[in-house]
């Protein structure tokens, strides 16, 4: 592939992103813990994360012009989740406070050589309900799965011009709901849970392979495929989250689907080499750069 996306792109792209955000809990260890096992020797960081709010981030980093609709609490834990989406521009008008629930917390374990697990408590996330939508979402919508189903797929029933839905975590949906998305981003194991129920949906369908690189289909046929450069990986958290906001802009500025597929890789490739979700999400020059482009 040698056409990549312009440094500065042409026009800047409006993305209304609906979804979660969470504070994340790092503990970074040698391996992960099996089921009841206990495994000291870690060490222990906060990182704002959320796969909505990591995805909103993500997308302004790489250019365009992100508005996120999410829900935190009234605590000191939303001030710290929300840090790095203040100071990236990310328009939070469309986020409030809840006076219930607190801010959404995900713990995070996370394994010389990258490979994490996560558990989440949705807190405030919960709260994010189809009347707190805002009437005009715009034309190009991202959903995730952290949020109430029904937000989802009252989104969808909007039908935004361009609908990225992220399945995760895999959670059953209306065929209509996924059916009204342009583009569907699963990894592998997200793949499995919906089966070739994600084959009779008319959009594209995006599935992520880790250092195997990610695969784009339509209507059951592969349209392009991609790798990501080699990094040395110290952290998948957030890679995934990389990849749907790269792929989400890359199409919308009107790339050939294998320029935006390569683009998302490496969007997700370079996210492995920082620790932290936000913190390593990069910019649309960091990628570039990976990509080889002067
Ligand atoms: O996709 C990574 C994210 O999943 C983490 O930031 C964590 O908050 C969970 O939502």
């Amino acid at each position: 592939i040698s056409a990549t996306p312009a440094v500065t792109p042409a026009a800047t792209i409006a993305i209304t992103v609906v979804g979660s955000v969470n504070l994340d809990l790092v503990a970074r260890g040698s391996r992960l813990p099996l089921p009841g096992e206990t495994v000291t020797g870690a060490t222990f960081a906060r990182h704002p994360g959320g796969k909505g709010a990591n995805q909103a981030l993500a997308a302004q980093r790489l250019g365009a012009a992100v508005r996120l609709i999410a829900a935190v609490g009234r605590d000191s834990a939303a001030d710290e989740a929300m840090t790095l989406l203040h100071s990236g521009g990310v328009d939070l008008q469309h986020c409030w406070h809840d006076d219930r629930q607190p801010t959404g917390v995900a713990l995070v374990s996370v394994a010389t050589g990258g490979e994490n697990q996560i558990m989440v408590a949705p807190g405030a996330n919960a709260c994010l309900t189809p009347p707190r939508l805002p009437d005009d979402l715009g034309a190009s919508v991202i959903c995730q799965l952290e949020v109430p189903l029904e937000t989802v797929c009252a989104v969808a029933a909007r039908q935004p011009e361009f609908l990225c839905l992220n399945l995760a975590p895999a959670q059953p949906l209306p065929h209509a709901t996924l059916a009204t998305a342009s583009l569907i981003v699963v990894n592998e194991t997200e793949a499995a849970f919906f089966g070739t129920e994600l084959d009779h949906c008319p959009g594209l369908i995006a599935t992520t392979h880790g250092a195997r690189g990610a695969t784009l289909h339509q209507h059951g046929c592969q349209i392009a495929t991609a790798l990501p450069p080699t990094v040395a990986v110290l952290d998948t958290t957030g890679a995934g989250d990389a990849f749907v906001a790269a792929l989400t802009l890359a199409l919308l500025e009107g790339q050939p689907a294998d320029v935006a597929l390569h683009f998302a890789c490496a969007a997700g490739a370079f996210a492995t080499t920082r620790h932290g979700a936000q913190p390593a999400l990069p910019t649309r020059r960091e990628v570039l750069e990976l990509l080889g482009r002067p």
